[in-house]
């Protein structure tokens, strides 16, 4: 597939004299789609039920004129103000037990089922108008669910929702009491409908109880979703898209992703540095001006497998944003990297956010591909080099990737409910092994735990905290290697430990007597080289033990192809013990030195130098931002 680009315009910010120009330059600057319309709801219905779609009509006309794709959206992230008139109580409520006021966006709940109704009634609207519009090739639902902490909402129509969720899935509040240990403190209920949500306790609540919310709340923004596309799908067959998030886990996006046709995602590098990722004070400064190596990569295979292959970049940083601590502009040549990392990926797209800089309210700091007077901002000639280079690119083939990570939005869920450690999270040890596999070179699958594993020769699992239906014997029978990270099967689905203890594996004499977190600094070595950090477990076992700290006890347990690690390793430590799994397997790696990564595809390789200064690799001097692109026969 040969990739395209793209940009989020916003026809309602500008006087309409400006829209022909605009379009014209997106056509010369070699654009093939414009996302409209996200947030534009209080001018295409300025009150209930009185409609103005002219203006929509006269921008999407102008765009097609220049034979540019619209991905027309369904505005419901940003209701207009009258909508709380009609349905006062539709905000979300954060933990605090605070509705989350008016004035900025996503300020619904997603239990509010009358809100519901009216996303689903706005999206029959502009699907009815637009599904045959020639030029309104894709669908967005939406705007990143979840953003601003909205997946989860303490309100009070998410506790009659949780309670009939919980109803339905225990059907006796016996079992409930059982399945939640809720004998413990005197915890039990006599009915569902005496069951609160789990903020505003004295003290922690029970990790079950927060469990469930977390899945209950998953769960709304999964029907959410599927409410609008069922409505858009009698519509339209055009693609159905919606575009997540950075690092942001509170649903889960392969649900989601299974009612849609492509997965997209929003990539601010820059931004993510600190924000998300919380990157140490060194690796800021190394990396300031050109993102974390590894994270965009991340997401990119992630959302591969949310999108079943299919997915794209919807918004791509084109300069300094706004919302992090400090906004800094990408080094030269990074948004052109970053485009073509997300091509190595094999996005469909990439669309930069947002075509012009808006002068005014939130984002007036946020750079675009024009300055707010029109003229190119400093990224333009960086956008119009890459665009004229991805004409001449050719069909980026798919990989075959030979090793694959499972990533799990449930166990990030249950780490979260219990860290029993701060630095314990799913999301960051997952991240820890990718960039492990990266360092080596290697092209990886990020997955679905119920994912077809038998096509890879090597699947790590960092941290699955249960283990569901079938995957034990899906692992039992895995021709390749199988790498089980700490934590793995150390919870019931219910949140309680296995009668047999962690990892709870039939066949494998591993038990974990106890588990132990510490600070940063106090990382235990290992004999081979290499420390724990974060996490450690007490493995007793009669397995073979292939790994041990410098004190001799056990961290890395081989039994046939299945390995239990039971720990936290450091960069060095985990890359030795991959290297060999590859090695063993007969998979091809390359030392990458840091900041230099690189993608196999069946068509081409491409290397990437994140630093800000030149580095050699393969006897060639890459310069900062250099992307290295070989075509393979
Ligand atoms: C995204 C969002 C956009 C814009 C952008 C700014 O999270 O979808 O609407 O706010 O961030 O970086």
């Amino acid at each position: 597939m040969n990739p395209k680009l793209g940009c989020c315009y916003y026809p309602e910010h500008w006087p309409e004299s400006q829209w022909q120009s605009d379009a014209q330059r997106m056509k010369d600057l070699g654009l093939t789609w414009v996302r409209l319309a996200e947030f534009a709801w209080s001018r295409l219905e300025p009150s209930p039920d009185n409609f103005e779609f002219d203006w929509l009509d006269r921008a999407i006309e102008t765009l097609a004129e220049q034979g540019l794709k619209v991905v027309m959206c369904t505005p419901t992230a940003t209701p207009p103000r009258w909508m709380l008139d009609k349905h006062p109580d539709m905000l979300a409520v954060d933990i605090e037990g605070r509705p989350r006021g008016f004035g900025s966006r996503r300020h619904y709940c997603f239990s509010h089922l009358a809100y519901r109704q009216e996303a689903c009634r706005i999206a029959e609207i502009v699907a009815d108008r637009y599904a045959n519009h020639e030029a309104v090739q894709a669908w967005q639902l939406d705007n990143e669910y979840s953003c601003h902490d909205t997946a989860r909402s303490y309100s009070e129509a998410a506790r009659r929702g949780f309670r009939n969720w919980l109803s339905d899935k225990y059907e006796s509040v016996g079992v409930l009491n059982e399945a939640w240990g809720n004998i413990f403190w005197s915890m039990e209920y006599d009915d569902f409908d005496q069951i609160d949500l789990p903020n505003l306790t004295v003290t922690e609540a029970n990790p079950s109880h927060w469990l469930d919310f977390y899945r209950y709340s998953s769960d709304q923004v999964v029907a959410f979703n599927k409410a609008q596309a069922d409505v858009l799908r009698k519509h339209t067959d055009a693609p159905l898209i919606h575009n997540y998030m950075g690092r942001i886990v509170d649903f889960d996006h392969y649900k989601v992703g299974a009612d849609l046709d492509i997965a997209s995602w929003d990539s601010y590098p820059l931004g993510f540095l600190v924000d998300r990722l919380g990157a140490s004070e060194e690796w800021q400064r190394r990396f300031e001006r050109q993102g974390d190596p590894d994270l965009q990569a991340f997401h990119h295979d992630l959302y591969r497998a949310v999108g079943r292959g299919r997915w794209w970049v919807m918004e791509q940083q084109p300069g300094p944003v706004n919302w992090a601590p400090n906004n800094p502009a990408p080094l030269p040549g990074m948004v052109r990297l970053w485009t073509f990392e997300a091509i190595a990926h094999e996005a469909e797209a990439v669309c930069y956010f947002r075509w012009r800089q808006a002068p005014f309210a939130q984002e007036q700091m946020h750079a675009g591909l024009l300055r707010p007077d029109s003229q190119p901002s400093a990224v333009f000639p960086e956008v119009e080099q890459t665009s004229k280079e991805i004409q001449v690119l050719g069909d980026v083939a798919p990989a075959k990737a030979e090793v694959a990570l499972i990533f799990d939005y449930e166990s990030c869920w249950a780490w979260e409910t219990q860290p029993q450690g701060e630095a314990f999270d799913e999301f960051s040890l997952a991240l820890d092994f990718y960039r492990a596999l990266r360092g080596l070179g290697l092209t990886i699958d990020v997955v679905a735990p119920d994912h077809d594993l038998s096509q890879y020769k090597l699947v790590l699992i960092p941290g699955l905290f249960a283990w569901p239906d079938n995957l034990l014997q899906r692992i039992e029978s895995h021709p390749g290697l199988v790498f089980l990270g700490p934590r793995s099967g150390s919870k019931t689905k219910n949140f309680q430990i296995p009668t047999g203890l962690a990892p709870s594996i039939p066949g494998l004499d591993v038990i974990i007597a106890y588990v132990e977190s510490f600070k940063a600094g106090n990382e235990r070595p290992l004999s081979n080289g290499g420390a724990i950090k974060h996490w450690c477990e007490a493995i007793e076992t009669t397995e073979d033990v292939i790994e041990t700290t410098v004190d001799g006890a056990p961290v890395l347990v081989r039994k046939n192809r299945l390995f239990y690690l039971g720990a936290w390793l450091d960069s060095a430590a985990l890359g030795r013990v991959l290297k060999a799994a590859c090695d063993e397997l007969g998979i091809t790696t390359t030392n990458m030195p840091e900041g230099i990564r690189q993608r196999t595809t069946a068509s081409h390789r491409f290397v990437f130098n994140h630093n800000a200064h030149a580095h050699k690799f393969e006897g060639e001097e890459l310069a900062p931002a250099q992307v290295k692109i070989t075509a393979l026969d």
